[in-house]
């Protein structure tokens, strides 16, 4: 089933999840939705808080950049209770968007390498490296959980500029393809 995605503004959006349980009622149907919604969406990664659930859980699903990486062929990923333990490397400017936030694309700077410690969709713990594209997305849903949203990372300069733009999603004064929840509209 597709869900409706929560836009900027929602207050859902700025809490810190929880930890979860394997028994956690409903978790395979909910993951097998936030899937659905994702690729409905067009999305390669979204996290729990923006269908409404303050837990800690997101999906990815990169195998979209696998023509530049063929190591993602096969890269469709459940993380459950994620703690980033390492972040190393570069830092990289990547442009970034968020199913949140529609229509909207800024440049953000993180460290290019990542050591991220999950469960994945059958609680089994797992403890890997990663970088590029997918440490770029997992840092950026990983955010989520923390209630942390993309336009915070933004110069104050560059913020003030998104600041209409930004009031024009929570009122839901934007065109967008998939459903969403906007907390301002009228
Ligand atoms: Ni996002």
């Amino acid at each position: 089933m597709i869900l409706p995605v929560y836009a900027y503004g929602s207050p859902v959006l700025k809490k810190v999840a929880e930890v979860i349980t394997a028994e956690y009622a409903g978790l395979s149907q909910l993951i097998s939705d936030m899937f659905e919604t994702m690729w409905a969406a067009d999305g390669v990664g979204l996290a729990a808080p923006q269908i409404g659930l303050a837990i800690r859980l997101f999906v990815m699903d990169a195998r979209v950049y696998s023509e530049e990486d063929p190591a993602l062929k096969d890269f469709k990923k459940v993380f459950i209770n994620a703690h980033i333990l390492e972040r190393t490397g570069e830092e990289e400017l990547i442009q970034e968007g968020c199913l949140s936030i529609p229509n909207i694309h800024e440049d953000i700077l993180r460290p290019g390498r990542i050591r991220i410690q999950y469960l994945d969709e059958d609680f089994a713990e797992h403890d890997e490296w990663y970088e590029g594209m997918v440490a770029r997305i997992i840092q950026h849903e990983y955010d989520h959980l923390d209630g942390i949203l993309f336009p915070e990372l933004l110069s104050p300069l560059k913020k003030r500029l998104l600041k209409g733009k930004l009031r024009d999603i929570s009122t839901g004064k934007i065109t967008v393809k998939y459903r969403m929840v906007f907390p301002l509209k009228k």
